[in-house]
């Protein structure tokens, strides 16, 4: 299974190095954990039990770009995952599923795994639009990609109304979206995000199609978050 821990625009320099000393304590038995801090924080990142991402890329490679982390940076810091396409950013900063793809194309040439974020607004969701904007999103993010490349993304499903909401789907509604991206990209990890906690993982272990977590508000948690990885993983 894939746990991945989105931090988001959070913690201060002092509160990722405990948060730090607390993560090196997480133990699972079967799940790949990967941590997505805030960019400063990447290349402080020292943990043995889990991998690491980063929660943005640079459309734009090495060069005049200010402000931008590029792909080849990323690598030179070990970052091995990172998401793309979160709608935090697609709202906040109008990134753009072309952006997208270019992003996943510089990710991919350097051997780093896109976790590429989809998912419909609750108007959307309300007009039965759910299943014409993912298709849309993986259509145009995965634009010129290869078979092969296409099978290497890791696909988050992340309804906007269900993030940091405490709303999630029910399991029919988040398998009938997996399967759609099962089929629109075989042999892809699809993982679930929204609202997921150590009391709902329960109900959402009952998906067979879930591969694991992007996990938001619960990543800042590391005892809550132990709890979350027993549960998923019994
Ligand atoms: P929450 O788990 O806080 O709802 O956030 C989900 C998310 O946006 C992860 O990328």
């Amino acid at each position: 299974m894939i746990i991945a821990l989105n931090n988001k625009c959070n913690l201060l320099k002092d509160e990722f190095i405990s948060y730090q000393l607390e993560l090196a304590k997480l133990t699972s038995q079967k799940s790949n954990i990967i941590l997505c801090p805030s960019t400063p924080y990447i290349s402080m990142f020292n943990l043995e039990n889990i991998e690491l991402g980063s929660q943005n890329v640079s459309k734009n490679d090495i060069g005049a770009h200010t402000g931008e982390v590029s792909a080849s940076q990323l690598a030179s810091l070990n970052v091995k995952y990172c998401i793309i396409g979160h709608s935090e950013r697609r709202q906040e900063l109008y990134e753009t599923s072309d952006d997208i793809n270019l992003k996943i194309k510089n990710l991919l040439e350097k051997n780093i795994t896109p976790i590429l974020c989809v998912g419909e607004t609750k108007q959307e969701k309300d007009n039965a639009k759910t299943t014409s904007k993912i298709s849309k999103q993986i259509e145009i993010a995965t634009k010129d990609l290869t078979q092969d490349e296409k099978s290497k993304i890791i696909i988050a499903y992340e309804p906007i109304w269900s993030i940091g909401t405490g709303l999630i789907p029910t399991i029919e509604e988040i398998d009938t979206t997996l399967s759609l991206i099962k089929e629109l990209l075989p042999g892809v990890k699809t993982l679930y995000g929204g609202s997921a906690n150590e009391e709902n993982i329960e109900y959402l272990k009952k998906s067979e199609l879930i591969d694991g977590y992007l996990l938001g508000g619960l990543s800042l948690k590391p005892a809550k978050l132990q709890i979350f990885i027993n549960k998923a993983e019994n």
